[in-house]
């Protein structure tokens, strides 16, 4: 299981301070929406400045229709991170296309499809999707693996499920993790390493509860120890 470090901090200096930090341990680091939109792909090349061997997580959800996303998919190519993710509500076409046209480039990216948001309850989820969201979350990882992605974002909670209706080594990546038992925020469905451990997830991402610990570092190297 590896470590992915979400770079949600207010500043780009902030989260420059961050990696910093940071910066001798083997984990990911999440370039999300908010951090992308203000800092492009100047950030990504600082990030690997400090050093080389991060590897990125562009977290940008993509979502329109199949011709704009495959698109968009192929301007990420150009950008050289190590993973993307895109929404598997935007249907089989649209992952498929996404896929076809990026699969003549030599060591694409891992692509990932999102399920359903960590933040969703059960009930908020019922009002978009009007299915549970275990129901719902192996369905769209059942069409993610049909599509050829190479895994999704998910809670930790359907990691193994998941794993089961598809492959093993369909990979699981799962936000809402409070390593061992923090404020859960804005997250509904939260769970600690021990449990992102059997149930098998091969990424977790944890924000939080690294940028606002007073030592972000001790507690990277807390959650490896565990790893
Ligand atoms: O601070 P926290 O550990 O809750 O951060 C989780 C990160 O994972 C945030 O960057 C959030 O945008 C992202 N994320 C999520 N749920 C998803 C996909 C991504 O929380 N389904």
């Amino acid at each position: 299981m590896e470590l992915c470090v979400a770079l949600d901090l207010p500043t780009k200096q902030e989260n420059l301070d961050l990696i910093h930090k940071i910066k001798d341990y083997d984990v990911w680091l999440k370039v999300g929406l908010r951090t992308y939109i203000r800092d492009g792909e100047d950030f990504l090349l600082a990030i690997k400045k400090i050093n080389p061997d991060f590897k990125i997580f562009l977290d940008l959800k993509l979502y329109d229709i199949p011709n704009t996303m495959a698109d968009a998919a192929e301007s990420i190519m150009g950008l050289g991170v190590d993973m993307f993710n895109i929404h598997a509500s935007a249907g089989k076409r649209a992952m498929k296309e996404v896929m076809e046209r990026i699969s003549s480039y030599e060591n694409r990216p891992i692509v990932l499809a999102v399920t359903a948001l960590t933040s969703f309850s059960e009930e908020e989820f019922c009002e978009v999707y009007e299915k549970s969201i275990a129901t719902k979350a192996d369905q769209f990882a059942k069409d993610a693996y049909d599509s050829g992605l190479d895994g999704v974002v998910c809670s930790a909670y359907e990691s193994e499920s998941i794993k089961n209706i598809t492959s093993k080594e369909f990979m699981t990546l799962t936000p809402g993790i409070r390593p061992f038992g923090e404020d859960a925020g804005d997250q509904q469905r939260v769970a600690d390493v021990e449990f992102a451990l059997n149930a098998q997830v091969d990424f977790i991402v944890v924000g939080r509860p690294i940028y606002r610990a007073q030592n972000p570092a001790t507690v990277v190297e807390k959650i490896l120890k565990k790893l």
